[in-house]
């Protein structure tokens, strides 16, 4: 080699060594898939049990010219795969949850404690209600830590929504614990989960009752959709009512009138049909779609761990995981945010509309204190519901910065990356490969 040719190979490779935020050769300029889990495995079947219940003319669930039966059908394998009692399909997570409320009777002077990290319905089913959401602080898990959990229980408290996520199942059992000794209903939302498990069990079949949500961003997906869950006979009832009329039906498919525990208010969230049939073609392919992600994410936390300085979220039962995003956590927010802008620097990002990969800060409504609703305790009837409702005075709920400080500061200095259910071999490389140079450069 002539020494001219020597230099020019020199310098290309200092360029590649250079962080391409730095005028360095970027790692990959193909865009990273998008996430959306179940997007990604929607073919003809799907295509098939769509056009099957057009065919049939017949989309409402309980009635029609020739009736396929697919919400029942899907509730029933839902309910199977979970391994609980009861399944109840409705039209949205939020939906799930203000039906899982209601059946549990939620109401003025009554406390429920969520954690910091949750999805504005969350807290916004409570409101719904007219009670007061309590925020507790969250663990390394990214989850409800159980001991902030009993350190925010007051004696209006009576009951807990746990939020399984980012993929991982919360500590449950300990949070369980907590419930049941202080006498406090659990509900769990998987709306992020779905198919996540604790040493076994699936969540979903720990606490009284659960939500799950089918919208796009999803395990699996009907574009909109929702189920509530329940191993309490009492509670499906009360939530089919609510689901529906306001009122429970018979195996002949009658209103029953004879249980005032039972004469309720409707909230109009019944599935329809097409959804139904696409939920059932989805859970069958959700063992695929998680193990898809779960891979993935595998291989490349294992790879992390040989690099100090790259924090990993605490996950309570690793073969419970599903997969769909992987938090890492820095010294400080300086140190995120240099490392999250240099990866995507290096092309770890997907298309302008997926999350991909992000500061937690920008997190939007899944952070506490970016629900300005909460914040600033808005109501619908502008007059103060619930907050200044008698029932619900002497309540020193807080929602502002500052009220959950392990969550602040993981917020701060953590990054999410999500981890399609469709990553090739090399998009897994590329992705290792560019933590490897940003760390090499920024934290070795
Ligand atoms: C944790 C959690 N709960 C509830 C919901 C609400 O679900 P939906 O969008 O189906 O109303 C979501 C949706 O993003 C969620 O992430």
């Amino acid at each position: 080699m002539r020494s001219g040719e020597n230099t020019a190979v020199q310098d290309a490779a200092q360029i590649q060594g250079r962080l391409a935020i730095h005028g360095g050769t970027p790692i990959r300029t193909e865009p990273l898939p998008l996430e959306f889990p179940g997007v990604h495995h929607i073919d003809e079947q799907e295509s098939e049990a769509a056009a099957r219940v057009i065919a049939s003319r017949s989309l409402f669930r309980y009635y029609g010219l020739n009736p396929q039966k697919e919400v029942e059908a899907f509730e029933r394998e839902f309910a199977g795969f979970l391994g609980v009692s009861h399944a109840l399909a409705v039209t949205s997570g939020t939906g799930a949850l203000n039906v899982a409320l209601s059946a549990l009777g939620i109401g003025p002077g009554q406390e429920v404690i969520v954690p910091a990290y949750m999805w504005v319905a969350v807290a916004g089913a409570v409101v719904s209600h007219g009670a007061i959401p309590v925020l507790a602080d969250i663990d390394d898990t990214f989850c409800l830590d159980p001991k902030s959990l009993e350190e925010r229980i007051s004696p209006k408290t009576s009951g807990i929504i746990v939020v399984h996520m980012s993929g991982a199942p919360a500590d449950i059992k300990a949070i369980r614990e907590v419930a049941r000794r202080r006498n406090l209903f659990l509900v769990e939302d998987c709306a992020q989960c779905i198919g996540g498990s604790v040493d076994g069990q699936k969540v979903g079949s720990f606490g009284d009752i659960a939500t799950f949500s089918f919208q796009m961003n999803k395990n699996i997906t009907s574009g909109e959709g929702g189920c509530v869950v329940t191993n309490d006979r009492r509670l499906y009832e009360r939530a089919f009512a609510c689901h529906d009329l306001g009122y429970a039906r018979d195996e002949k498919g009658r209103l029953k009138l004879d249980n005032p525990d039972l004469l309720l208010w409707g909230l109009g969230y019944r599935m329809d049909e097409l959804r139904g049939a696409l939920l059932r073609i989805q859970l069958a392919k959700l063992p695929q779609i998680t193990a898809n992600m779960h891979r993935s994410k595998y291989r490349i936390r294992k790879a992390l761990e040989r690099l100090p300085g790259i924090g990993l979220r605490r996950i309570v039962d690793p073969e419970g995981d599903t997969g769909p995003f992987l938090i890492t956590t820095y010294r400080d927010a300086l140190t995120a945010k240099l490392v999250n802008q240099a990866l995507r620097a290096e092309g770890i990002v997907t298309f302008p509309q997926g999350i991909s990969n992000i500061m937690m800060s920008d997190w939007g409504m899944h952070l506490y204190y970016n629900i300005a609703s909460l914040v600033q305790r808005t109501s619908v009837d502008g007059k103060g519901f619930p907050w200044k409702l008698s029932e619900n005075s002497g309540s020193t709920a807080r929602y502002e910065k500052g009220t959950c400080p392990v969550a602040d500061s993981l917020f701060e200095r953590s990054t999410l990356l999500a981890i399609p259910s469709s990553l090739s071999e090399r998009d897994e490389e590329d992705i290792i490969q560019a933590f490897e140079k940003v760390h090499g450069a920024l934290l070795a």
